[in-house]
């Protein structure tokens, strides 16, 4: 089993964040990626799409032999990962409990800001787990849907996602957060703007870091660890488009990503 990859998913490129940081913690590991790129963004889905969407993935990565799932999606953590958590036999992490842990231990006014997709945002999940580590934190979210397609489209940097994101967080400077989580796996790839916007005495919260060292401790604590290098062999899989996909990997990536593969995804039963 410690041979074993971990299988990593997202709807798109977004995952590619957290991969990006299980590859600088864990560099013994091997990692299976899924991008569904074909049914992005799962943001503005019901929570019976993403349960449904979610299965799929997991039985596809089952089929690769996966020792731990990470689910590197806010939303899919959101909504799915309770149901897929007693439905496998193999840990599961989510990226909503390190990022809010994170949050926790870096405020100092006790404002946390949180952005996120519409359905994250909603479950109010996040705010659940604040105000239990911290029942005295005031909590801001904000939904931000056009922030995933940018980033898909690779606008990272565009005049039009700096007005968006000054149009989005307005309201979050207003309140005078002193830390913010980027709650959706796509937004740490407009870091960049989202910090020109809210001002540099603002933290930005990327929930990948806690995320990583989360899975390191599981697959110590579970004997599932390997143990020594022996050479990467990261496979990228997507529903659609895998030369796009390939492109931006290559660019988030501290690996080359040679070949991304298909997969019909909807051939899974979910
Ligand atoms: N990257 C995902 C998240 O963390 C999903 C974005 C989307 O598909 O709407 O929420």
């Amino acid at each position: 089993m410690r041979e074993n990859a971990i299988g990593v998913f997202d709807s798109g490129v977004g995952g590619l964040t957290v991969a990006r940081e299980i590859m600088n913690q864990l560099p013994n590991e091997n990692i299976v990626y899924f991008g569904d790129t074909a049914r992005v963004p799962y943001g503005s889905k019901s929570k019976d799409t993403i349960v449904t969407f979610s299965r799929q993935i997991v039985d596809f990565l089952r089929t690769k032999n996966v020792k731990a799932i990470v689910i590197a999606c806010n939303t899919a953590s959101a909504l799915a990962l309770e149901t897929l958590e007693q439905e496998c036999d193999i840990p599961i992490i989510g990226v909503i409990e390190p990022g809010a842990r994170t949050a926790a231990k870096t405020t100092v006014n006790n404002k946390i800001g949180i952005i996120g997709t519409v359905a994250t945002v909603n479950s109010g999940i996040y705010t659940q787990y604040l105000r239990n580590m911290k029942p005295d934190a005031l909590v801001y979210s904000k939904a931000c849907p056009l922030f995933c397609p940018l980033v898909e489209e690779n606008w990272l940097y565009d005049s039009v996602t700096i007005e968006i994101a000054e149009r989005y967080l307005g309201e979050l400077k207003d309140y005078g957060v002193d830390t913010l989580i980027l709650g959706c796996t796509h937004y740490p790839l407009l870091r960049h703007t989202i910090q020109k916007v809210m001002g540099d005495e603002v933290q930005l919260v990327n929930p990948a870091y806690e995320t990583a060292l989360k899975l390191k401790n599981v697959l110590e604590e579970k004997n599932l660890a390997k143990l020594t290098w022996t050479g990467n062999d990261h496979k990228f899989y997507v529903s659609d488009d895998a030369d796009k996909f390939k492109v931006f990997a290559n660019s988030i990536l501290p690996c080359e990503v040679l070949e991304t593969g298909y997969v019909n995804i909807e051939q899974y039963n979910g």
